[in-house]
């Protein structure tokens, strides 16, 4: 009996530790951070609030802020409408547009380069928060507060 018990036990410590080791267990799994995000969207557009779920999924912790005026928020953030999308997130001091994978906000926050954030404009299917049939590629932009963009990542 004793045994069997210890041997049930020594298997389910023995699955924690493969899902630790696939990555499976998230909630435990250590160093990830709880980083906080505001996310300036239109309380009308559904795209946003996926964009937003999925950051919330990713760790980030988002205040939602619901404007039907978006314009004044892009311009006081540099997100010129070559850049522009739907929402505008901040996080950690950068400027988030649009449909940006949550590992190249991740991958920004760890490297910390010097621009003012990344930005994915428009809207492009395929981008997470934009699932649907024929996804597109597309390029993630950085870009600077005189409007200096440059390519980041291809996705
Ligand atoms: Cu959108
Ligand atoms: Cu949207």
């Amino acid at each position: 009996m004793a045994n069997s018990i210890s041997r049930r036990t020594l298997l389910a410590q023995g699955s924690l530790a493969l899902l630790g080791t696939l990555g499976l267990a998230r909630p435990l799994a250590a160093g990830r951070r709880k980083t906080p995000m505001v996310v300036y969207k239109d309380p009308g557009c559904g795209c946003c609030e996926q964009w937003v779920a999925i950051m919330q999924r990713e760790g980030f912790v988002v205040s939602a802020r619901n404007t039907s005026d978006m314009e004044p928020i892009k311009r006081r953030y540099h997100v010129g409408p070559s850049l522009a999308s739907c929402h505008t997130a901040l996080v950690e001091g950068y400027v988030i547009e649009g449909h940006v994978p949550a590992d190249l906000v991740q991958k920004l926050l760890r490297e910390k380069p010097k621009v003012l954030g990344l930005a994915v404009p428009g809207m492009v299917t395929g981008s997470p928060g934009m699932e649907g049939p024929n996804p597109q590629h597309y390029q993630v932009l950085s870009f600077d507060a005189a409007g200096k963009t440059a390519v980041y990542a291809r996705r």
